[in-house]
């Protein structure tokens, strides 16, 4: 049945023209409203045909690019398959999308979805590095970009953002979401959602975006991969579930269940979280689909004997789309038969998909995504990659730089970069980087020799793998860092050690990297390590052994460029971490919004809730970040001292820049309620102001706390105040010690 994409693109192109007054899926193209238009489609579809809207499957990837299996290929041709993911580039889109339009009885469009997570092609940091940007625009625009580049091959859908809140860096996909704070969390979300939608759906340059994973997957026990979750209903409603309703409220189109089971009910089966949570209380009225098998896991779960079961489960609790299990396919036909599930429900499921393909404009214009000339023209054009390293630069974080070791002063007659990930190219992508290119990335080592040109003597040397025992590189390592001016160690985690199935026990640097950063250190050079990780790692060791650690997690296509930019002073450190760095891994979970407990740490008191062997603190807190120039707080007012229920406060403190080079701030305001019907977190965040000031300039900074910031979930199960005492702690950190009151009447 092979059939070149000219002749497939021809014939289409003939079947458009000739039926120019109909659309795909032969229906009146104007004048009636999508809703119309899903309605009369949804009446002519037989049960199978239902079935096959309901039913997503992947392509696979050959050398050349991807390749549909011969079976799903099959699969759309009889229209039992009106999803596709993994599908990519304008052409073979088009190839897919005229086997779908031209060779099933309706003639329904394709829908095409990928993981488009931190860029398409152009590649922007992982989501938790660029969460430490703190530049809810940056973060958007970063979004929009891979929208653009995604849709010009012919995607009109991306499995992102996930908004999954994670406390616990042993989970590998801690790297793929905000961070551990959920005000910040949904922030984050509601840009990344606009950042892929846009304002209207239906412009071939936006993509439907997808919360994800629905619910609480960040709460896998002991940090592994898949494991049980079992929170209490508050944390539930107050940490896991806000960034999901912000993606509702920002118009997210889709959502994604999650692998895991909630307190014994897996989220793919869950009729609480998928109908009467998220359809119910929070109206949503876009298309869930599960994730990859999660009806089949069912079985594994122990919440289905078999899988006709599991489906049966699945889709009651309200899933409408099933990602590459099959299991609607074989069973659900039986089922409606029988009487088992509704058609109804079945309905319900397909006018969702239906719905999105109208919006994106696909009964229209199958192919207004495909289009070969804009892809040559946006992917990967200088301008997304201008943007990319700009957001990088702004996500690392400076966690340490005694002395100014950073940046390196300018005139180094020699420089000794050391370490496994100096040459590094896909691993400055980091995990999940879609469609893009490791061969395209400029290494570490290439971006400081082309900055520091040939004035300077570059001495590199890897000293030692990512992992592994082997240390017969030190001694190259030690002769390049001996009497060099600077050196630069660049140490980390490969790409595929964060992400999923990448939970680790063991968060220090892997392998010997320790060693031979403390052997190199220990020559006394000026030395700074910059980190390429794609979660909190316990540095203890290193924090001891180096002055200067820049955190640049995994920053994407330009990250080379952008870290060499940081290290030699051209851009300053920009971001501030979203997410706390133990000390130890026996701390974990370690978030900075505990609770206090009936006995919190004084001073050396044995009885009280402490390590015997470590501090409570973390090594960095959440909101740290260094930069070039340092910022001093004073004058903290609040006003009024005291409110009545319902009014707003506002917070003032004045910011200066003590330091002698410009420099940005991340002003940080958190919130306690002292005393309430429930116990509150030390400290929330409720509010930032990423300010720009020069040297010895300083500037009021306000946030105006409604009564929407004080409300928590009381005692009884409502959202709201209680009035008492507040303590108001603004700061460029979590731990800051600055510290103000208010009374609520
Ligand atoms: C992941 C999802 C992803 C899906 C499709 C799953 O394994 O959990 O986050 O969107 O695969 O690639």
């Amino acid at each position: 049945m092979a059939c070149s994409t000219r002749t497939m693109v021809v014939a289409c192109l003939v079947l458009l023209v000739a039926g120019s007054s109909l659309g795909a899926a032969g229906l009146p193209a104007g004048g009636s409203s999508a809703e119309d238009r899903v309605e009369e489609l949804l009446a002519r579809m037989t049960l199978d045909e239902k079935i096959g809207q309901m039913t997503l499957f992947t392509s696979t990837w050959a050398q050349t690019g991807p390749v549909m299996d011969a079976g799903y290929l099959d699969h759309i041709r009889s229209g039992k398959c009106g999803a596709v993911f993994n599908a990519l580039t304008a052409s073979y889109t088009r190839y897919l999308q005229t086997i779908a339009v031209r060779e099933t009885r309706l003639g329904i469009p394709l829908l095409f979805g990928y993981d488009v997570i931190h860029g398409h092609r152009t590649i922007f940091p992982i989501p938790l590095a660029e969460s430490c940007s703190w530049d809810l625009a940056a973060i958007e625009r970063a979004a929009r970009i891979a929208a653009i580049e995604a849709a010009a091959e012919g995607l009109h859908w991306t499995f992102a953002p996930m908004v999954d809140i994670a406390r616990d860096p042993r989970w590998g996909r801690i790297s793929e979401g905000a961070g551990e704070d959920t005000w910040l969390g949904c922030r984050i979300a509601e840009a990344r959602v606009k950042g892929f939608q846009g304002d209207d759906l239906s412009r071939p340059d936006t993509i439907a975006a997808c919360a994800k994973h629905f619910a609480a997957y960040g709460g896998a026990q002991a940090g592994r991969d898949y494991h049980t979750v079992d929170v209490s209903d508050r944390t539930l409603e107050e940490v896991y579930l806000p960034p999901f309703q912000a993606c509702v409220r920002a118009g997210v189109r889709t959502f994604m269940t999650a692998f895991n089971e909630i307190a014994g009910i897996p989220c793919t089966g869950h009729r609480g979280l998928l109908t009467s949570l998220l359809r119910g209380r929070w109206a949503f009225t876009g298309l869930v689909v599960t994730d990859y098998t999660s009806i089949n896991e069912l079985v594994p779960h122990g919440f289905a004997a078999d899988l006709a079961e599991a489906g049966q489960k699945a889709v009651l609790a309200g899933v409408d789309m099933d990602m590459q299990g099959g299991v609607f396919m074989n069973h659900l036909r039986r089922q409606v038969e029988s009487g088992d599930v509704p058609l109804a429900r079945i309905d319900e499921a397909v006018r969702s998909i239906l719905r999105l393909k109208a919006d994106l404009g696909l009964f229209d214009d199958p192919f207004r995504y495909c289009d070969e000339a804009r892809e040559k023209r946006v992917v990967f054009c200088a301008r997304h990659q201008a943007e990319a390293r700009a957001i990088a630069r702004k996500s690392m974080v400076l966690l340490k730089n005694d002395g100014a070791t950073l940046p390196f002063p300018p005139g180094l007659r020699s420089l000794a970069v050391i370490g496994p990930l100096a040459e590094a190219q896909v691993d400055l992508l980091g995990n999940w980087h879609g469609a893009g290119d490791g061969g395209k990335v400029v290494s570490i080592l290439q971006a400081v020799r082309e900055r520091v040109g040939p004035g300077c003597e570059v001495r590199y040397a890897k000293g030692c793998e990512v992992d592994g025992k082997g240390r017969s590189g030190f001694r190259a390592a030690l002769e390049a860092a001996r009497g060099a001016d600077a050196v630069l160690l660049v140490l980390g985690e490969r790409e595929t050690m964060s992400g999923e199935a990448a939970s680790r026990t063991d968060l220090d640097l892997p392998g010997v990297q320790n060693d031979l950063a403390e052997a190199v250190a220990r020559l006394g050079r000026p030395t700074a390590a910059v980190l390429l990780n794609g979660r909190p790692l316990t540095l203890t060791r290193l924090d001891a052994a180096v002055p200067a650690i820049l955190e640049a997690w995994f920053p994407g296509s330009l990250g080379g460029r952008a870290i060499v930019d940081l290290v030699f002073g051209d851009a300053a450190p920009g971001g501030r971490l979203t997410v706390t760095f133990p000390r130890s891994v026996g701390q974990i979970p370690l978030y900075y919004n505990m609770k206090n407990t009936g006995r919190p740490v004084v001073g050396e008191e044995k009885y009280t809730s402490r390590y015997l062997d470590c501090p409570n603190t973390p090594l960095y807190p959440f909101g740290h970040g260094l930069t070039y120039t340092t910022f001093a707080y004073d004058s903290l007012h609040v006003d009024p001292p005291a409110i009545d229920a319902g009014k707003p406060v506002t917070v003032t403190v004045n910011v200066r820049n003590t330091g002698k080079r410009t420099g940005e701030e991340v002003v940080q305001c958190y919130l306690r309620d002292v005393a309430a019907s429930v116990t509150r977190p030390v400290r929330e965040l409720k509010g930032f102001r990423r300010i720009r000031l020069e040297p010895g300039e300083s500037r009021p900074v306000e946030f105006l706390l409604g009564p929407g910031d004080l409300a928590f979930l009381r005692e009884d199960g409502t959202w709201g105040t209680e009035p008492g005492e507040f303590k108001v702690f603004v700061g460029g950190s979590s731990a800051t010690t600055l510290e103000g009151s208010f009374t609520l009447r």
